[in-house]
């Protein structure tokens, strides 16, 4: 297993993570239209489920002796979700953020297998459980959009 690639993958994971977070908490203050109070419920709930695994999440990287991203200019060098910086439809947030989460399930896939193979499997428990809550988050929102 090549350490430099599966560090950089770990520091990708943990920098698009925190992306999302930050997404889903601004549409949940920036979301408007006739589903307001639902949607803006609907991202409290995802932002806050993400929010709350991300201390967990440095702290798995500093166990294996990795500084975790910790600057707004690391974030967005690292992430491989992007920044929002125009207020879309809620229409369009649901799928931008459905297809973030998506992406989010498939790179925490990638990272499970990556940390089994290096015999971390504390951290695999880990990335399977961030796997799953995607998975939850990305049902949700593909639900609101049909
Ligand atoms: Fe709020």
């Amino acid at each position: 297993m090549d350490k430099d690639k599966y560090f950089l993958a770990l520091k990708t994971a943990f920098a698009s993570e925190f992306c999302f977070y930050l997404k889903a908490h601004n549409f949940h203050w920036n979301v408007e239209g006739p589903l307001f109070t639902q949607l803006h419920q609907l991202f409290g709930g995802i932002y806050e489920e993400v929010y709350a695994s991300i201390d967990d999440f440095a702290e798995n990287l500093r166990k294996l002796d990795i500084y975790a991203p910790a600057s707004l200019q690391k974030f967005s060098m690292l992430s491989t979700v992007d920044d929002e910086n125009n207020v879309p439809e809620f229409q369009a947030m649901l799928q931008e953020l459905l297809a973030d989460s998506e992406k989010m399930s498939s790179i925490f896939r990638i990272t499970f297998d990556m940390a089994e193979a290096n015999g971390d499997h504390g951290l695999s428990n880990f990335l399977a459980d961030r796997q799953d809550a995607h998975k939850k988050h990305s049902w949700m929102l593909r639900a609101s959009l049909k």
